[in-house]
């Protein structure tokens, strides 16, 4: 057994207890590995049990620490009672990474009642849901830090995305009306907004948006963001936001997109 997490107490998340919601896959596992290799206890909590576990056998064989619970974070019940786990396991939640999210590409006028409510679900009652679940802990315990994945897509119009842009703007508003309500409880809450990222949800995307006659080979993503993003580097920028190199940063949205937004 490779031995304990002491050599990540002096990490830039050390003695933290960390909630990543959606820490299975792209970003989020991402995350996981680092706020795991920087001290953080991490807890996954995602629909996909295998890429899961495989993620904390990861983080062990690394010599951190880190638990599984198998949740879907549209559920109430289901995040309450992962949240108790968390609890009695680790102790008090001070970070939450909330990332879980998907999408739909279609055009709005062919978008059902079921894909509305679908990616209302997974991209906007997610971060709802978890973050009024640990808010309360964090403020009775003097605070904490959270970031939610929103998208360039949360301020900036994508056609065949009208429906995923309105969740990630929803998310970002929530970002920044948290680190209003709950600033002088200690809680900084701040948003990441990335462009396209090599994970199974941007790959998927850019085969969707072709399927669809838009363009997005090498050069088109070239002509925008200079080069598809790795997931590590939306991992760094969370992981900045959780940390306490970003005390004063509160309410605002990081773009990883290479100068995308800048560029309008
Ligand atoms: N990849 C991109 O290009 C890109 C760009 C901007 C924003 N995003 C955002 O990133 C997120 C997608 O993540 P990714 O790109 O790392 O891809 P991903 O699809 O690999 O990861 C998403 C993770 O969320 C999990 N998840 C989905 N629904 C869940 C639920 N109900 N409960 C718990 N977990 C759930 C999935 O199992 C998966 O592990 C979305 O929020 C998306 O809006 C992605």
């Amino acid at each position: 057994m490779p031995n304990s997490t002491a050599s990540f107490s002096g990490g830039r998340l050390a003695d933290r207890v960390a909630v990543i919601t959606g820490g299975a896959g792209g970003m989020g596992r991402a995350a996981s590995l680092l706020f795991a290799r920087e001290g953080a206890k991490v807890a996954i909590l995602d629909i996909q049990p295998g890429a899961g576990r495989e993620t904390v056998a990861e983080i062990e064989a690394a010599g951190g620490v880190a638990i599984f619970i198998e949740t879907d974070v549209t559920k109430v019940a289901a995040v309450t009672a992962a949240v108790e786990q968390v609890n009695a396991t680790f102790g008090g939640i001070d970070t939450l990474f909330s990332h879980a999210g998907t999408l739909i590409v279609k055009p709005l006028h062919e978008t059902t009642d079921a894909d509305y409510d679908r990616l209302m679900d997974i991209n906007v009652r997610t971060s709802f849901n978890i973050c009024r679940a640990v808010i309360p802990q964090m403020v009775s315990n003097g605070g904490g830090s959270i970031v939610i994945t929103s998208s360039i897509g949360g301020e900036k119009g994508f056609a065949l995305e009208s429906v995923y842009c309105m969740t990630k703007g929803a998310v970002l508003q929530l970002a920044r009306s948290i680190a209003v309500e709950y600033r002088d409880a200690g809680i900084r809450c701040n948003a990441v907004c990335p462009g396209f990222v090599k994970t199974a949800h941007g790959l998927t995307e850019i085969e969707q948006l072709d399927g669809l006659g838009q363009k997005w080979n090498d050069a088109d993503l070239a002509a925008v963001q200079g080069r598809i993003c790795e997931p590590e580097e939306v991992a760094n920028a969370a992981l900045f936001l959780a940390s306490k190199e970003a005390s004063f940063v509160n309410g605002t949205a990081l773009y990883v997109d290479n100068g995308w937004y800048a560029k309008g």
